[in-house]
């Protein structure tokens, strides 16, 4: 039995709306932006065979028992983690778990809205036609002319951060549900397209190559965190995103079948846009470890060349946005069920301040990449600290308490209940994997990286 029927907060109309919603919130700019220019800076193939590596024998897993926990406690994490800790005999403590993970989403967000803003910048850009024939050179300083620009970063950020909360504010349910179902196809379809254009582009095999072949001289132990960092960033795991749409979960729902769907659909987008974007910075002799700015510095260059192109980068921007817009709101969430449960506010007051502190938060991110841009803290500016800090420290961290409380905290008859497997050897290999698969593999990773263990 769960601990409640319901979540107060409501709940999603069907399985599929839970497998839309979440996979709003996992495909983003973490698929989109972030795989790319990682893949990029760490050398491709080895890279990318590490983290599809760590989807399957990590991110799975951990999807299946945030959303198991989320269902069973059907609150806030933080409240969830605590009454299930207490119901079980265990310490209350658990609930600090929570906790970091509404810190995480809030440090997230600040980040994430401002390169979302960078996206909103971008529709009007090619809107206009500013790229039609661009050069290389030239779609740079385009971009560099954005960055450079503190007043049109804030001003996209805080258009970002207004269109977060007014989803949040309404309800997981309201309008989000129907948006994702028509956008999500769009964007696939739109990203077809480019790999299309990415294979005439004349470097297709060069991008593949750089795609798939894997080179393990080239990878460190920090290269082998970076992927093991994004594979929880970009499945939205280890901060209870994924736990606080669990919680909305209806009770007969296959959560397994559920979270390969949802892992699947995101690794699918995150190679589809890898198999675009290579092939163009390879065409036009730019650098794969361009850092953040690649995509905004490459596709503007094949927008400029196809036909209609003014037409499709519009329409890709806007999907980028709108990609962003479902993940945005998923990181927020844990803080705002967490207000409305425990301080008794509404929905739209607990947005305003969230969405007030992580706009300001957001300052910093904006500032790094221009007045600010000297300012280094370890060697990273504000920015780069943040996306360390969050996705390869905070969330694997969380993961791996997740996977802790799961299989060792958690009576196995409610586990085993509560995931409802199609048979029993499913279970025992999900619980081996939780119990001692993922909490080694991150515990390894992060020894590799402190030099403490050194198998690279
Ligand atoms: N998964 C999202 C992306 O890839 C980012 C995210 C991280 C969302 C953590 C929620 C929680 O863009």
């Amino acid at each position: 039995m769960s601990l409640l029927r319901e979540s107060i907060h409501g709940q999603w109309s069907s399985r599929w709306a839970f497998i839309l919603a979440a996979t709003g919130s996992a495909v983003g700019l973490g698929n989109i932006w972030k795989f790319p220019y990682i893949a990029g800076e760490n050398g491709g193939g080895a890279f990318v065979i590490v983290y599809l590596l760590c989807i399957v024998a990590i991110g799975v897993p951990i999807m299946i028992a945030e959303v198991m926990i989320g269902r069973h406690g059907r609150q806030s994490p933080i409240n969830t983690m605590r009454s299930i800790a207490i119901g079980e005999g265990k310490s209350s403590y658990w609930q600090i778990l929570g906790w970091s993970g509404v810190l995480a989403g809030f440090l997230i967000l600040s980040y994430y809205s401002v390169i979302a803003g960078w996206g909103l910048a971008y529709i009007f850009r090619s809107g206009s036609g500013v790229f039609d024939g661009v050069t290389s050179d030239g779609a740079a300083s385009i971009f560099n002319g954005l960055v450079g620009s503190p007043e049109s970063l804030i001003a996209w950020h805080s258009v970002f951060m207004l269109m977060t909360m007014m989803v949040v504010s309404r309800g997981v349910r309201g309008g989000l549900e129907k948006a994702v179902r028509y956008l999500m196809p769009t964007l696939f379809v739109l990203l077809i397209v480019l790999v299309g254009y990415a294979m005439n582009s004349g470097a297709f095999d060069q991008g593949v190559k750089f795609l798939f072949a894997a080179d393990f001289s080239k990878i460190s132990a920090n290269s082998v965190l970076i992927a093991m960092g994004h594979a929880f960033f970009t499945l939205s795991l280890g901060m209870g995103a994924i736990m606080v749409y669990g919680s909305y979960l209806p009770k007969d729902t296959s959560i397994a079948k559920t979270a390969f769907i949802v892992a699947g659909a995101d690794t699918v987008v995150a190679l589809m846009a890898g198999l675009a974007i290579f092939p163009i910075v390879f065409a036009n002799q730019l650098e794969p470890g361009a850092g953040p700015g690649l995509i905004f510095q490459t596709l503007p260059i094949a927008f400029g060349h196809m036909p209609g192109g003014a037409f499709f980068g519009t329409l890709f921007f806007i999907l980028l946005v709108f990609a962003a817009w479902t993940s945005s709101i998923s990181l927020i969430e844990p803080a705002v069920a967490w207000l409305v449960e425990n301080k008794n506010m509404s929905r739209q007051r607990a947005c305003f301040w969230t969405g007030l502190a992580t706009w300001f938060m957001g300052l910093g991110t904006v500032f790094s990449f221009n007045i600010w841009s000297d300012v280094k803290f370890f060697d990273k500016t504000f920015f780069d600290l943040l996306d360390y800090l969050t996705s390869n420290i905070m969330l694997p961290l969380g993961g791996l308490a997740i996977a802790v409380f799961a299989a060792w905290t958690m009576n196995t008859v409610t586990t085993r209940s509560e995931l409802a497997m199609v048979n029993e050897r499913s279970f025992k290999l999900w619980r081996f994997l939780v119990r001692y698969v993922t909490p080694v593999a991150v515990i390894i990773v992060f020894l590799n990286v402190v030099g403490l263990l050194d198998f690279t």
